[in-house]
């Protein structure tokens, strides 16, 4: 069997050994005589697995008991509505968003529906290259949002934002991949998808006290509601959830949020020091605006970019083709990714520049 590095934005590579006990315990979960996708949500079985997935997260993050952790079903996208949903009174209420990036700019478009949206910086015009530096924010608003790493454009706040109204962070594409204080935040959401495991469940850590009580959330997505009981007003995505209390595991075995960040910052530093090696490869993003995560760059001659995406499929490297608004390439390396994988593509470009530089 051959399994490929995958460098894809999200459906990603999941580790071998969460995929292999996955697999050892497809048929037959724990002593349930069926699979974990077979059995109840409301049974012990499950709610086992749930709550090992709520503590590991906490553990692994160090959050505090001030905050609910929930697993919920709409992917970050359904949280662009939710958040403003929850943490607005009302519709005459005001939010306010750091556009930084196609994802940043999507939530706040979502926003706008639900309540007043103030855009508090934009660097749209350079090209969302460069991470702005200033923010203006309204007195009155009910929280700053940002994208902790845009996962399109490739820039990463390497510090959150300095903010006096609860901050809320999309980190879908670094959650987990470096400490972070999460007392710092009001809400921090995630898809699964990349660092935590498959799709079709989202993270949501939010401040209890943010909480408001606005008649028309969705009742999916109602935080109030939800908490008390334990993200199943609906079913549950549960073998997403079971997914990710194995990767979570996973985190925490191999070092934690901690050994992740290493990891992370080596094998950044490994492409990053290709791509600026010459000028066959470049990175849009400016430096120190870089993500680590998600690494789009561009081939001088773009008419090889066919080529080299096709080449690295054929050496066992998938998922290298960029964003369709972008172009060229892209390397996502979320927390799964190891270095021996950054090193193969390395010496994979180092290779097809010799050939075609
Ligand atoms: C930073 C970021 N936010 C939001 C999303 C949307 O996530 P979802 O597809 O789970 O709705 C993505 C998807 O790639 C993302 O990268």
């Amino acid at each position: 069997m051959t399994r490929a590095y995958n460098f894809s934005p999200g459906p990603c590579g999941l580790p071998d050994s969460v995929m292999q006990r996955a697999q050892a315990e497809f048929l037959e979960f724990a002593e349930t005589q069926t699979s974990v996708m077979e059995i109840s949500h409301r049974g012990k079985d499950f709610l086992k697995v749930y709550n090992n997935a709520v503590r590991l997260l906490r553990e692994i993050m160090d959050i505090s008991d001030d905050y609910a952790v929930l697993f919920l079903s709409g992917g970050a996208t359904g949280q662009s509505a939710a958040i403003p949903l929850n943490l607005t009174a009302s519709s005459d209420d005001t939010t306010a968003y750091i556009i930084s990036g196609h994802w940043s700019q999507r939530s706040a478009v979502e926003g706008k529906k639900y309540c007043h949206t103030h855009i508090a910086a934009d660097n749209t015009g350079n090209g969302h290259t460069i991470l702005p530096s200033e923010w203006d924010v309204p007195e009155n608003a009910a929280y700053l949002h940002y994208a902790d790493n845009e996962t399109v454009h490739g820039v990463e706040f390497s510090t959150r934002p300095d903010s006096f109204v609860p901050l809320v962070a999309d980190m879908s594409s670094n959650i987990a991949s470096r400490r972070i204080n999460v007392s710092d935040y009001g809400l921090i959401y995630a898809g699964a998808q990349k660092n935590l495991g498959p799709t079709g469940v989202t993270v949501v850590i939010v401040r209890k006290e943010l909480i408001r009580a606005r008649s028309d959330v969705p009742m999916i997505w109602d935080y109030k509601n939800q908490i008390p009981a334990e993200s199943m007003l609906n079913t549950p995505p549960t073998f997403q959830i079971y997914m990710v209390s194995l990767v979570l595991e996973w985190v925490k075995n191999e070092g934690g949020i901690d050994e992740m960040e290493k990891r992370c910052v080596e094998k950044a530093k490994l492409l990053y020091s290709c791509i600026d090696a010459g000028n066959f490869y470049t990175a849009p993003a400016q430096i120190g605006n870089r993500s680590r995560t998600s690494i789009p760059f561009f081939l001088a001659d773009d008419v090889l970019t066919g080529d080299f995406v096709a080449g690295a499929e054929k050496e066992g490297m998938i998922g290298l083709k960029g964003h369709a608004l972008l172009g060229g390439c892209r390397a996502c390396m979320y927390n799964s990714m190891s270095v021996a994988g950054a090193q193969q593509l390395v010496e994979y470009m180092r290779e097809f520049e010799r050939k075609h530089g």
